[in-house]
């Protein structure tokens, strides 16, 4: 049965309509916003690229998530930005790094507060790659027991849970395995499972002071074009005990997301970097798009896509957009 019976207008013709038979809705508790936290006292140093996001010290971090809070988000996840950084990454796992204090203490003023934490070391490591470095290029198996140390800290400091973006092979088990040893076998791990090597991180880097001082990330982030090995990349991130996975960037790899929907059962989290989150603002100061509404389309896309948890630098503005009794 086709057009003149069928009119796909009739259910598009006013707000009423539209509400009920929408087939993705958004909700604060898809949200998770990222923080950069620093050393020192009341410092809120705005990003240049990504307007309405700050380098923060632990007073502002908390002033924050007091407003996330507020704003009945899903949680927060913190990167730290050290005051030093050295070869080994000796800061992503001290037991009084940037992070590790700043997890006790939000969590010392704000109990009920999701705390998550980045498991990686290019914040904290002089050259600005993500693990040991030999011969120029990042060893594997020596920097998974980095990153084992770094989550067990982050969960001793109060952590509720840890999530790796470094891309080694094998850190979920090994991040498992010391988690279980040290009396943390009830923290969960999201992994960064199916992270590109991509154009779109610029901003973070800017953030996070964590540029590489040579090379890139090729040899351990993927390739953009492949779609089939994320799915293996998830496939063995699951199998190593990840208990939920994500895909990141989110808007470029809606595809990715669909997909690893439609295999896997585990709760799929997507990540809208920086470099999607500054396209949009840059775009909206120059007046060339509606801040609103092309913040709520893309959310909207990636959940579409089958993402359940967002990571935006949108989500306290989204959250209380959905709040607002005109939502
Ligand atoms: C690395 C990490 C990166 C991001 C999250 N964790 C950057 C990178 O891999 O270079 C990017 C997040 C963003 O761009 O918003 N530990």
């Amino acid at each position: 049965m086709a057009f003149p019976i069928q009119r796909l207008r009739r259910l598009r013709a006013t707000p009423q309509i539209r509400r009920i038979v929408r087939e993705t809705s958004l909700e604060p508790a898809n949200f998770i916003l990222p923080l950069f936290v620093v050393n020192g006292e009341s410092v809120r140093k705005e990003i240049s690229s990504m307007p309405g996001n700050y380098q923060t010290s632990i007073d502002q971090t908390i002033e924050i998530c007091r407003d996330a809070q507020a704003a009945s988000i899903g949680g927060v996840i913190l990167f730290g930005i050290p005051d030093q950084k050295d070869e080994d990454a000796s800061g992503a796992f001290a037991n009084d790094g940037i992070v590790q204090r700043a997890i006790t203490a939000i969590k010392r003023e704000l109990p009920r507060l999701l705390v998550i934490t980045d498991v990686c070391n290019c914040e904290y490591t002089s050259h600005g790659h993500c693990g040991k470095v030999i011969h120029g290029d990042v060893d594997n198996d020596i920097t998974l027991d980095w990153l084992a140390k770094g989550a067990v800290s982050h969960a001793r400091a109060g952590a509720d849970i840890v999530a790796p973006s470094d891309m080694m092979d094998g850190r979920v088990a090994a991040i498992r395995s010391a988690l279980d040893k040290e009396g943390f076998s009830n923290t969960p791990i999201l992994s960064y499972a199916a992270k590109f090597a991509s154009a779109f991180y610029g901003p973070f880097r800017e953030a996070a002071e964590s540029t590489p001082q040579f090379g890139d990330r090729r040899s351990y982030q993927m390739d953009p074009a492949n779609a089939r090995e994320a799915m293996r990349e998830i496939q063995m991130d699951l199998e190593e005990g990840a208990d939920m996975i994500m895909v990141k960037p989110a808007m470029p790899y809606l595809d990715i997301i669909r997909e690893a929907r439609e295999r896997f059962d585990a709760p799929i989290s997507a990540y809208q970097v920086s470099g999607e989150y500054s396209m949009i603002m840059a775009a909206v100061r120059n007046g060339w798009i509606d801040e609103e509404r092309a913040m709520m389309e893309s959310l909207t896309s990636i959940k579409r896509a089958g993402a359940g948890l967002i990571l935006t630098y949108f989500a306290v503005k989204a959250a209380r957009l959905l709040n607002s009794p005109a939502c």
